[in-house]
C-alpha cells in the first residue's frame, strides 16, 4: 500500500515563503511606519531587523517584497560579502548601472539617485559578520542621507542586536535609528505555524494535533520556525516512507534527531575565529572535568588562542561572545548558589549536541576558516 501522508512537497522547504505569515503583524508594521511609508514619500530611513535564526526575518522581508512593485527592492544576502561597499556595487548593477574598477560610495549613491525612476530600497540579509567587519560601510550607507543626499530606504537584518557587537564610541557615531526585534516564537505560536503548514502539504487526517504540538514542544527553547517546519517536513517523509496513515511520535522524534547535527552546522558558520576558539574550550572544560566555570573557561581559552599566535582578549570580549553563543542557543549558562547567602557562580553548558560531536564539528569548521 502507497501512503498518503504528503499531498504538496513545497510548503514544506525552508525557501518557501507562505501566503500570510503570522504572529508578525507588529514587525511588519513596524517595518512600514520605520522605512516603507517614508520612502513613498521620497525620504530614505534605515532601520535593524534582528532576531534568532528561524525567526521569520527572512520571510517576512520576502513576503514585503513580493506585495510592493511601486518600489525598487534589492535584496542580498550577505553571509559570504566582505564590505558593503560590495553589496552597493551589486545594488547599481542590479539597476544597470555599470560600475568597473574602484569607485566611492558617493559616485554610486549619486549615480543612484540619477538614473532611478522608482525609490529603492536596499534589504541586507544575515549581516552579522559584516557589521562586525565594516562598520564605516554600514555607517555610510545608514548615514547616506546626510553624506550624499541619497533617498534610498535600508533594511540590515542580522541574527543578533547589532548593538551588542558594536563599540560604544561606534554606537553614538551611529546615533538614533530604528530597531525591529523579532522575537523567538512562543510555543503556542509554533503550533500555529506548523499547523497552518501542515493543512497546505499534507493530506487530512495524516496528522494529528498531538503531533503539532510535539514539534511545537521540541521547538520551544529554540523558538524557531525553520526547526519546526523541518521536524514536520521529515515526520512526514519518515511516516510515508514507512507506510503509515498518519504521522506518529515516532517520527517525530526520528526527524528531530535528524536535524540538531545540521542546525549546529549552520550556527556555527555564523562564528569568527575567536569564537570558535572560545566554544572549544568550553567543550575542553566540559569534556575534562564535567564543569564550565567562568574561571576554567578564561584560563583553557587564553592557552588556546597562545597555541594560535592570537592576542587573548579581554573579559569583554568573552562576556560578549558568550552572549552571541547563548543567542545562538548554542549554550547555555546557569547561575548556582554555593549555599545561602554564599554567593553564585555561572556554569556554563553545551545545547542540543552531544559535546564530543561538537567537537568534532568545531575541528571541521576551523579546518575550512
Ligand atoms: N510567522 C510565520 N508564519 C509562517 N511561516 C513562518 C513564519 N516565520 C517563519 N516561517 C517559516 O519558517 C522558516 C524560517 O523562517 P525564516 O524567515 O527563514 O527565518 P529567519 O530568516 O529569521 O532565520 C521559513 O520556512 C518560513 O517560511
Ligand atoms: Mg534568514
Amino acid at each position: 500500500m502507497i501512503s498518503k501522508i504528503i499531498r504538496d512537497p513545497e510548503p514544506l522547504e525552508t525557501f518557501f515563503i507562505p501566503e500570510k505569515i503570522i504572529h508578525r503583524e507588529k514587525q511588519i508594521r513596524d517595518i512600514f511606519t520605520s522605512v516603507i511609508l517614508p520612502l513613498k514619500n521620497g525620504i530614505g530611513s534605515s532601520a535593524f531587523v534582528y532576531g534568532q535564526s528561524g525567526t521569520g526575518k527572512t520571510a517576512t522581508m520576502k513576503r514585503i517584497m513580493g506585495s510592493e512593485d511601486e518600489i525598487h527592492i534589492f535584496y542580498e544576502n550577505a553571509i559570504s560579502i566582505s564590505s558593503f561597499k560590495k553589496v552597493m556595487g551589486d545594488l547599481a548593477y542590479s539597476m544597470g548601472i555599470s560600475i568597473e574598477g574602484k569607485f566611492s560610495y558617493e559616485s554610486v549613491f549619486r549615480s543612484i539617485e540619477r538614473i532611478r525612476n522608482k525609490n529603492v530600497l536596499l534589504i541586507v540579509d544575515e549581516s552579522l559578520n559584516l557589521i562586525r567587519k565594516d562598520f564605516e560601510g554600514l555607517y555610510t550607507i545608514m548615514r547616506a542621507g546626510e553624506l550624499f543626499g541619497s533617498s534610498i530606504g535600508t533594511i540590515i537584518i542580522s541574527l543578533d542586536n547589532p548593538a551588542l557587537h558594536l563599540t560604544a564610541a561606534d554606537m553614538r557615531k551611529l546615533g538614533v535609528f530604528n530597531e525591529i526585534k523579532f522575537d523567538k516564537y512562543t510555543i503556542d505560536q509554533l503550533g500555529d505555524i506548523v499547523r497552518s503548514r501542515a493543512e497546505i502539504s499534507l493530506y487530512p487526517g495524516s496528522f494529528k494535533e498531538d503531533t503539532i504540538i510535539q514539534i511545537a514542544q521540541l521547538c520551544e527553547r529554540s523558538g524557531s520556525a525553520r526547526m519546526a517546519i523541518e521536524i514536520l517536513q521529515k515526520s512526514a517523509f519518515s511516516a510515508q516512507y514507512g507506510g503509515s496513515e498518519c504521522i506518529d511520535a515516532e517520527d517525530v522524534r526520528a526527524a528531530s534527531a535528524m536535524i540538531n547535527p545540521f542546525i549546529t552546522e549552520s550556527k556555527l558558520m555564523e562564528l569568527d575565529f575567536r569564537e570558535i576558539l572560545l566554544l572549544q574550550s568550553v567543550c575542553q572544560n566540559l569534556m575534562d572535568g564535567g564543569d564550565c566555570t567562568m574561571e576554567s573557561l578564561t584560563k583553557t581559552f587564553s592557552m588556546n588562542t597562545e597555541i594560535h599566535g592570537i592576542k587573548t582578549p579581554d573579559t569583554a570580549f568573552i562576556y560578549r561572545s558568550i552572549r552571541h553563543l547563548e543567542t545562538l542557543d548554542i549554550i547555555e549558562s546557569r547561575l548556582e548558589s554555593f549555599g545561602p547567602g554564599m554567593g553564585v557562580r555561572k556554569k556554563l553548558y553545551v545545547n542540543d549536541v552531544p559535546v564530543e560531536v561538537l567537537m568534532e564539528k568545531i575541528k571541521e569548521i576551523s579546518g575550512r576558516l
